[in-house]
């Protein structure tokens, strides 16, 4: 609970008025010294204590100041083979589909009515079946990595993420059988249904992926630190299997 008053007090101060060099320098310096993990349990337990959310806009700028190197110095440290390494190449490509994800709807919107020539709506339901083949990606997390930090008593940001999880498979589902039921629909219903999923899908699955990577996947590696423990993961995820996309070199 101390940390969390420090952090009380310090978020007063950032929200007190100008941020001045000094106080941004005493915030960084606050910041990196708690475990990132912590942190977003920290900024969590504000908001469940009654902090605004917009309140927590400076603690977050600068928390995501510090936690912008921790992607790339987590990739430095890892082989080409290990159970995090594909899970990290596995979101770049879930990313990639989601920019794709978000043309596609942006050339969508813009049309005025259901059109059979054009290929959109294809590349649409081909999309939405290759996002929810991420499966097997977000089973491996929950079966064999999440598992592990649970029994070490990292409860908290596993939970949050099985619930995410679960939140995307059911937005991803909707938009394909949006795409499926397209020439059946009233075109500005379609339209607006798609907008509202795409749009959740993008930026939660986004956020998502954000936070596996920059504090869920790095706390990882700090909690289980046996070498023989990863190897077994490793031939747990082996036998789950892998995605369509899942980059091997
Ligand atoms: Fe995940
Ligand atoms: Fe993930």
């Amino acid at each position: 609970m101390e940390r969390i008053d420090k952090l009380v007090e310090l978020l007063q101060k950032l929200n007190s008025g100008d941020i001045t060099p000094e106080l941004r320098q005493e915030a960084l310096k606050m910041v990196s010294n708690i475990d990132p993990l912590e942190l977003s349990l920290a900024e969590q337990k504000l908001i469940e204590n009654g902090t605004k959310p917009e309140d927590l806009r400076h603690l977050c700028d600068i928390h995501m100041e510090v936690l912008k190197d921790e992607l790339d110095k987590l990739r430095l440290s890892l082989t080409s083979d290990h159970v995090l390494t594909t899970m990290i190449e596995e979101h770049e490509e879930i990313l990639k589909r989601l920019t794709r994800l978000e043309e596609l709807n942006s050339k969508i919107q813009k049309m005025n009515s259901f059109d059979k020539n054009t290929s959109l709506f294809n590349e649409l339901l081909n999309l939405a079946v290759e996002i929810i083949g991420a499966e097997p990606h977000h089973k491996r997390e929950e079966d064999v990595l999440f598992p592990e930090l649970e029994k070490r008593g990292v409860t908290g940001p596993t939970r949050v993420m099985r619930m995410e999880h679960d939140m995307l498979r059911a937005k991803k589902h909707e938009i394909k059988s949006l795409s499926e039921k397209v020439e059946n629909m009233d075109f500005a219903e379609f339209k607006s249904q798609l907008n509202e999923a795409a749009k959740y899908l993008i930026f939660n699955l986004r956020d998502h992926i954000y936070k596996e990577n920059h504090i869920l996947y790095p706390s990882s590696v700090q909690t289980l630190k046996d070498s023989k423990l990863w190897q077994t993961m490793k031939k747990a995820c082996d036998e789950i299997g892998y995605c369509s996309f899942t980059p091997w070199k």
